[in-house]
């Protein structure tokens, strides 16, 4: 939910450390020529706004202690403050922006958090459970807080152990210990950034159930929430282990449990450069995100198939005998991934003939559902870190499951727990909402339905060479859709002033349908229903008022059993009683334009990869009407990128 940043670069010549020994000599003209603690977290956190944007902070080590600077609101305010009251050049500093759990946002409650005695600081991302027990016992001990947060508490607590080591004698890297004695009292989530001004030189983490990633650099150590928070300054990370401590200082990367037990990460490569995550000369992330969906979803299906025709997905690493064994597919995630799990479930159940379900992760283990070890559970998550996701995809492993992941994001938590991942290759997504990942999303969902038709074998077997063709021509119908997407940029600007949209869609076109109501909820701030059109005579049409605004995914003229010519009927239904029809028909499919306001064409294709077609036009609605009411669409209010709370 947060964004974490920390950074330590080389000999600043201030104090020592245990591990500070391994450092070479002082060079004072490497040292200038170096980037200074603040740039680089700064930086680090300018990218990693999008996990949190409630409040931000920084603390350094400076010859004089501790400094921090925090500010509730936007990163800017803290940039501002800083221009206002600015720090001196350190090499040691860690950084977070915010989304509030425990207390609101204010400055009071942003992080840094500071414990021995000013000594000390701290950030979090997380939610501590067992905070209000500690917070009872620190007082106790005659410690006083002054936020309403976790963090504080858990900074209170890294101090009081410190403090504590020194005073009987313990000496070198207190730090360490501290935290992996602090780590070993808390309960929930939570990563743990923490630097003490008698270790300069050394910034130590601690993670469980949240995520943290390892920069490595020359002369120079980075930590961030994700990639994104150093990718600036290096390309090679290391990933952390569930349950361990990292310390971090210019020369040296080190790794234990919360026990001390040595411990190792896994080095990798990062393939984003920083260009990637910039907003490539569009006004928002969010624009920039739709039009890069034709890569989004070129590159998930790079790689994934033979010459012949064939899937070879190397990376579902279950054994082949447990696969064809499957009786069930339970699909689980969240918001827009739930969306693209639903459109999966038209797919595998055609493809596979598996039955499957698609359940929010949050309400999946609290209703003891039917899952065995003849059940396939597929997580959908872009992020890999939506806590309730992770929580559905453990219980479900509990229960004998085999847990495949579809996720956006290397080296997160879901995939990491899980038995295989499918990666989506969609590149970061920024922008809040999500739109390229749920594209990619429900291209890695089909081929994962193909394949295991393929290895199952079955009659549709015969139609998987036929489907990737099919998928294989999708990205230049996408960008066909981007390059003639002035009409419905228009109508969303007119639009300006709607007080409410409805979303009709059938069979894919229904996930679609709630897909593209949700994203006007999220962006325009104006209400907004996905409705199966075929339930619209069961009670929804009584909302159909004179001037009521209806947005209807139309099927494809291909689909089954006369679908169109059902959803035909429901157009002229809700026309006839004085509703705006915004009709996404098929090139070629004139059958609404007369009971249409607006129609917009998007490339014929099989039914069920339409999806991949008819989302864009919607996700193009949304944001040309939630930008000409002048919001921020990258940043919507409330919401964060992940959700790592319950
Ligand atoms: C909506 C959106 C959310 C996410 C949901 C799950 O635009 O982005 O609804 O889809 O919070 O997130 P992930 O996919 O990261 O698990």
């Amino acid at each position: 939910m947060c964004g974490i940043v920390g950074y330590v670069g080389r000999d600043h010549g201030q104090g020592s450390s245990a591990l500070e020994s391994v450092a070479p000599a002082f060079d004072q003209e490497a040292a200038d020529a170096r980037h200074g603690a603040l740039d680089v977290v700064m930086e680090g956190l300018r990218r990693l706004e999008y996990r949190g944007y409630d409040s931000a902070g920084v603390a350094v080590i400076t010859p004089a202690g501790i400094e921090s600077r925090k500010k509730a609101g936007k990163l800017t305010n803290l940039v501002a403050e800083l221009a206002a009251d600015p720090l001196p050049r350190s090499l040691t500093g860690i950084g977070h922006t915010r989304w509030a759990t425990h207390g609101g946002p204010t400055d009071q409650n942003a992080h840094p958090h500071l414990a021995d005695g000013g000594r000390l600081a701290l950030i979090h991302n997380g939610i501590i459970e067992n905070y209000a027990e500690l917070k009872a016992e620190l007082t106790g001990e005659g410690l006083t807080f002054l936020s309403d947060t976790d963090t504080e508490v858990a900074a209170g607590l890294v101090g009081y152990i410190y403090r504590g080591l020194v005073d009987s004698g313990v000496q070198g890297d207190v730090l360490t210990l501290a935290l992996q004695q602090a780590c070993q009292r808390l309960e929930g989530a939570f990563t743990l950034l923490a630097i003490h001004q008698d270790q300069p030189g050394v910034v130590v983490a601690g993670r469980r159930n949240s995520p943290l990633v390892v920069g490595l650099g020359d002369g120079e150590n980075f930590l961030g929430s994700d990639v994104s928070g150093f990718i600036d300054f290096t390309r090679r990370a290391v990933e952390l282990g569930q349950d361990q401590i990292v310390t971090i200082t210019p020369d040296a990367v080190a790794i234990t449990d919360f026990f001390g037990a040595p411990a190792e990460g896994t080095e990798f490569h990062v393939s984003w450069d920083a260009a990637a995550a910039e907003k490539g000369g569009f006004d928002s992330f969010m624009e920039k995100e739709i039009h890069d969906q034709p890569d989004a979803v070129g590159q998930t299906l790079l790689g994934r198939s033979d010459v012949s025709g064939n899937l070879v997905l190397d990376e579902l690493r279950i054994d082949e005998s447990i696969l064809r064994s499957v009786d069930k597919i339970v699909v689980l995630a969240c918001g827009t991934s739930a969306y693209a799990g639903q459109v999966a479930k038209y797919a595998i159940e055609h493809w596979c003939r598996i039955p499957t379900e698609v359940e929010l992760s949050h309400e999946f283990r609290y209703r003891d559902p039917i899952v065995n070890e003849k059940t396939l559970v597929v997580a959908i998550s872009q992020s890999g870190e939506t806590m309730d996701t992770l929580m559905a995809v453990r219980y479900a492993r509990e229960q004998g499951a085999k847990v495949v992941a579809i996720c956006n994001t290397n080296g997160s938590t879901i995939p990491r727990e899980s038995d295989a991942v499918l990666y989506t290759h969609a590149g970061p997504e920024i922008a809040v909402a999500s739109t390229k990942a749920f594209l990619a999303q429900i291209t890695a969902a089909y081929l994962l339905g193909l394949y295991l038709a393929q290895l199952r074998g079955n009659k549709y077997r015969d139609e998987i060479a036929d489907v990737l063709t099919d998928l294989s021509a999708i990205p230049a119908k996408i960008q066909a859709i981007l390059d003639d997407a002035d009409k419905i940029k228009q109508l969303g600007a007119d639009m300006v002033n709607a007080k409410s949209v409805l979303f009709l869609g059938r069979h894919v076109g229904f996930p679609v349908a709630m897909e593209g109501a949700l994203k006007l909820k999220e962006l325009a701030y104006i209400h907004a229903e996905g409705f199966a059109a075929g339930e619209l005579k069961h009670g929804p049409i009584a909302l159909i008022e004179e001037g009521q605004p209806v947005v209807v995914v139309m099927p494809s003229s291909s689909a089954r059993d006369s679908l169109h010519a059902k959803v035909v009927s429901n157009v002229q239904e809700i026309r006839a009683r004085g509703a705006v029809t915004i009709v996404i028909a098929e090139e070629g499919d004139t059958s609404v334009e007369a009971y249409s306001e607006h129609v917009f064409y998007v490339p014929a294709s099989p039914t069920l990869l339409a999806p991949l077609l008819t989302t864009v036009p919607l996700q193009i609605f949304a944001l040309a009407l939630a930008s000409a009411k002048g919001y921020d669409v990258d940043q919507p209010r409330n919401l964060a990128k992940s959700v790592t709370v319950e």
